[in-house]
């Protein structure tokens, strides 16, 4: 993929950026997944999300608590304390959370399904492969990813989007005028598909919303290697 900068210091101020919107993610998630959340739960009430599952970079836990409504428990990981510090207040009996970077985390056990929403996007190139290496050792022989994500129409809400050495960026700012650059990759359905193939994987996204102009969507992976029948 040629050569591209070192995003250490750049992912972790992507993590401070996320501490900085805890106090008002699950207002700001709720309000932007508003038009399609209809949609996106039929979709998801019909993918295989029982038994285990873990929810990546979970944030407030907008997904988890959906995702703990139908599993037999929930690990929600995050690296940001301030944001799961709001799942525990939720009193979900059957969640449980971790503290973790996910660029430096190896899985301590597997789980029947791995869930990440929103997150993908804000995986750089250069850690990509390790990235679904890590997914890789958590999901169960025969278990789903499952991936919900924007695709490009999602542009319309960002104010400023450019490239630093081929790493697609997004200037965000908090409510205390701190500015941050923040890694955000638009995959297509099929785009993903191709990318994570020779990595071991296939399946299919679903575009969400796209005729009222809206880019979300859903992926159902699998492990190629994996008997499905
Ligand atoms: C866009 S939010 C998505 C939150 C949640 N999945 C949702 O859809 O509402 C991205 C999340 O990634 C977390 N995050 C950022 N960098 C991380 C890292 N290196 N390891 C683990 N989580 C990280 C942030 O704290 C934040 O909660």
């Amino acid at each position: 993929m040629g050569d591209v900068l070192d995003t250490t210091d750049l992912l972790l101020r992507q993590q401070e950026y996320y501490d900085g919107r805890a106090a008002d993610w699950q207002r700001w998630i709720t309000r932007y997944m508003r038009p399609v959340e209809g949609e996106i739960s039929k979709l998801l009430s019909e993918l295989p999300l029982d038994g285990h599952v873990l929810d990546m970079a979970c944030g407030t836990g907008y997904w988890t608590a959906q995702l703990a409504s139908r599993a037999s428990t929930v690990t929600a990981l995050d690296g940001s304390k301030p944001m799961l510090e709001q799942i525990a207040h939720r009193g979900l009996s059957n969640v449980n959370t971790v503290h973790a970077d996910l660029f430096n985390w190896n899985p301590p056990t597997e789980w029947d399904a791995v869930f990440f929403a929103h997150w993908l996007a804000h995986v750089p190139e250069d850690r990509f492969d390790r990235f679904w290496s890590a997914v890789d050792g958590a999901l169960a022989p025969r278990g789903h990813v499952i991936i919900i994500d924007v695709a490009p129409e999602e542009q319309r809400i960002e104010e400023h989007i450019h490239e630093r050495e081929s790493i697609p960026l997004t200037r965000r700012r908090l409510r205390d005028g701190r500015q941050y650059d923040v890694v955000k990759k638009y995959w297509e359905p099929e785009e993903l598909i191709e990318r994570i193939r020779p990595l071991g994987f296939e399946g299919a996204g679903t575009k969400i919303g796209a005729e009222d102009g809206f880019g979300f969507v859903v992926w159902d992976v699998v492990r190629s290697s994996d008997d499905q029948s």
